[in-house]
């Protein structure tokens, strides 16, 4: 890890300093559920998390971790792909958390996919309230990460600036294609 952090860890600091108890959120990718249970612990006993993910073995360890820290109750755990968000969650979201990729330790076939990311994107961003905020770390560096990062690297340039402002941080000088972090918040 760089001295600067890396995308996961900026994602993280834009989401902690947005997110106060009883917040709505999304998980877009449940993955080992680590993202789940941080994201649980900051919404407190009154938010909600709404975690999907494609593999049942995603919803397997993500609902393990929740219940070894007494946290499941504050999430609801989908086994359905992320561009299913709009016809599932009901509400408004605080927030919509993207880690993108395969599952570590698990089947590289079973990864996201740019047309599913950039419809759910979509989605989750019609569903962000005024002043909520959207992270997407993406994975470059294979062909659908590669895919991926130029996709959703034009669609955060074209959001329209005086409804969102939209952030790409990435390393100016690693060579080796180290994760990049999209962050998104909704102005009006
Ligand atoms: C990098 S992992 C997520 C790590 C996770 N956030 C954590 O904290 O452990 C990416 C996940 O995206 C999942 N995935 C792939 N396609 C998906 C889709 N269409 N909808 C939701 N999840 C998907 C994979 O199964 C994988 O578990």
């Amino acid at each position: 890890m760089a001295n600067l952090g890396g995308a996961r860890e900026w994602a993280r600091a834009f989401i902690e300093s947005h997110l106060t108890e009883g917040a709505k959120v999304i998980d877009a990718t449940m993955g080992n559920g680590h993202d789940t249970v941080w994201l649980a612990k900051l919404v407190g006993e009154t938010g909600k998390v709404y975690a999907f993910d494609v593999q049942p073995e995603a919803i397997a360890n993500t609902k393990k971790r929740l219940e070894d820290e007494n946290l499941l109750h504050r999430a609801c755990l989908y086994l359905k792909g992320h561009e299913n968000i709009g016809l599932t969650v009901r509400s408004m979201v605080d927030a919509a958390v993207f880690n993108l990729g395969w599952l570590p330790g698990f089947e590289k076939s079973v990864r996201t996919k740019c047309d599913t990311t950039l419809s759910a994107v979509n989605q989750a961003l019609s569903m962000l309230k005024i002043g909520g905020i959207m992270t997407i770390c993406v994975y470059p560096g294979h062909q659908e990460g590669d895919e991926e990062l130029k996709a959703l690297t034009e669609w955060a340039q074209n959001l329209n600036e005086k409804q969102f402002d939209a952030l790409i941080f990435r390393y100016a000088n690693i060579s080796k294609k180290p994760p990049v972090l999209i962050a998104v918040t909704k102005r009006k």
